[in-house]
């Protein structure tokens, strides 16, 4: 199974460029799965259907899945809660549900609960060819893929401060003190195996997001604000070992007849174009032309879908 990932500033055509890509693969013969995992879905919308927060079927082998965000953050505060329980029930002077109630407004819950659907997605859909996550726009897309990275170095470094601890406990306990029954030993400690047991969740997420099997496109207008947002946003997946494999330049004003009104516009559309590129010289580069009409239904999805072959191609092969 294969991830593609669509990223780039609000407005651009994440969603139609999603659809547009599970769209032609799907009429290659595969078996497609879209999820949208934008807080502010129109998934279902491109597609002329009715939000439903189920998966949908478009086509035999083409299903679609808005994941319902606030859902999402509630079960991610339950679980939190019940592995706080049950992980420090020998605290009991520890108020933990005052804790949860402070939680439940911390930053980055949205982000984590976001994360862990996209976590479920892949894991109870493996049967799928492709799945083709459109994503929020750039700075919260982001700080979702960033996330198992920076958890996952918060978790080696909190492991190595609970091995400390039992270290000190177990040296307390080897001189004669009485330490109240608590685990030292790394098998036995609750706090130590939930510990690991994110720790291996965040691994396979992150493994996930690094192998070959997952490649973003980044989706702009030739302008310079999403050019800007679209540079850093291939700057930070690169970091973070994120493939990138095209980049979807949607929008595209091809005039008849001049329009004076315009000119700068349309400057700025070729400036913007050749910086595209430059910059982006290792990427499948493809255009798509600002369209008489929203590209929404099966078959403007197709003719969507034909501007962005070349992408797909590259998709297949890699
Ligand atoms: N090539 C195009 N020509 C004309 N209209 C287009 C084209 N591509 C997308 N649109 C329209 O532009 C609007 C924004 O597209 P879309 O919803 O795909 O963008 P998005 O990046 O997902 O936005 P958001 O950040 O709000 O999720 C929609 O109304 C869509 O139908
Ligand atoms: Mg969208």
């Amino acid at each position: 199974m294969r991830v593609v990932i669509t990223v780039g500033k609000g407005g651009v055509g994440k969603t139609t460029t999603a659809a547009g890509l599970g769209v032609a693969l799907h009429e290659r013969g595969y078996t497609i799965l879209i999820v949208s995992l934008d807080p502010a879905h129109n998934l279902a919308d491109v597609f002329n259907m009715r939000s439903t927060y189920r998966k949908t079927r478009v086509a035999d082998r083409l299903e679609i899945l808005e994941i319902n965000v606030d859902e999402a953050v509630k079960k991610y505060l339950d679980e939190v809660a019940l592995m706080m329980k049950t992980t420090f029930k020998h605290l009991s002077v520890l108020n933990i549900d005052k804790y949860i109630d402070v939680l439940s407004n911390a930053p980055g819950v949205e982000e984590h609960a976001i994360m862990n659907e996209f976590k479920r997605v892949l894991e109870e859909n493996e049967d799928k060819d492709f799945i083709i996550f459109d994503m929020p726009p750039t700075g919260l897309s982001l700080r979702i893929v960033s996330l198992p990275f920076i958890h996952r170095e918060w978790l080696r470094q909190l492991k190595n401060l609970r091995k400390a601890i039992l270290d000190r406990r177990r040296m307390l306990r080897n001189v004669g003190e009485d330490i109240g029954g608590a685990p030292c030993e790394e098998t036995e400690d609750p706090v130590m195996r939930e510990l690991e047991t994110m720790l291996r969740e965040c691994e396979f997420l992150t493994h996930r997001l690094t192998s070959n099997d997952t490649r973003c496109v980044l989706v702009l207008a030739p302008e310079t604000l999403p050019l800007l947002e679209a540079k850093r946003a291939f700057e930070k997946l690169r970091t973070l070992g994120i493939s990138v494999s095209g980049c979807v330049v949607n929008k595209v004003l091809r005039l008849h007849s001049p329009v004076p009104e315009l000119r700068s516009k349309l400057l700025e559309q070729e400036q913007c174009l050749n910086e595209i590129k430059r910059c982006f010289k290792d990427l499948v580069i493809v255009e798509v032309p600002f369209l008489e009409r929203e590209p929404r239904g099966l078959d403007s999805l197709k003719t969507y879908a034909n501007y962005i072959e070349p992408l797909v191609d590259s998709i297949v092969r890699s």
